[in-house]
């Protein structure tokens, strides 16, 4: 009978390191893990995608040589305005300044950017605006 119990549970523990070793093998991460996409990683992608493909990238230049102002850093910012006022450059300021960039002219700058109000979807300017965020980090 004691022989038994023993036996009974060597094959067990065994059976165990068996199944552990098994779900270790299955369950190990593969590399290189893939993220599942999310708003959060996929977003400024689009974004930026868009800020390329449709020329904001032409005027707004990293280094500010471009025609219009670095947007890097912008986003939380006070913007010195041309009519000597501040504001704080939130998501709806950068909303506003995509489809309609005359309503609030940044000091120093011509407003020649045009308005992108026919040319983008209501997800597209959130995607921009979320790009915009993502160079303030
Ligand atoms: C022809 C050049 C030009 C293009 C193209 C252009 N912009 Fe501008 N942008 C400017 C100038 C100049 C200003 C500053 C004057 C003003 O506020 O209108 C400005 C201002 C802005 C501001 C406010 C910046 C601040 O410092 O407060 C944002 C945000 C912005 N642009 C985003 C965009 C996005 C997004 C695009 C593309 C969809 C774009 N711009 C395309 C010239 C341009």
């Amino acid at each position: 009978m004691q022989q038994q119990i023993k036996l009974g549970a060597t094959i067990l523990i065994g059976i165990s390191l068996l199944v552990g070793v098994v779900v270790f093998i299955v369950m190990r991460p593969t590399s290189p893990s893939v993220e599942p996409p999310n708003s959060h990683s996929e977003l400024p992608i689009q974004g930026e995608q868009l800020f390329n493909n449709l020329g904001c990238a032409a005027c707004h230049q990293a280094n500010s040589t471009g025609l219009g102002p670095s947007l890097h850093g912008l986003y939380n910012q006070q913007v010195y305005l041309d009519d000597g006022t501040t504001i704080l450059a939130d998501d709806a300021y950068l909303y506003e300044s995509i489809l309609d960039p005359a309503a609030k002219v940044v000091k120093n700058y011509t407003p020649i950017m045009p308005t992108y109000q026919s040319q983008l979807k209501e997800d597209e300017v959130l995607q921009l605006v979320t790009y915009i965020k993502s160079l303030a980090e």
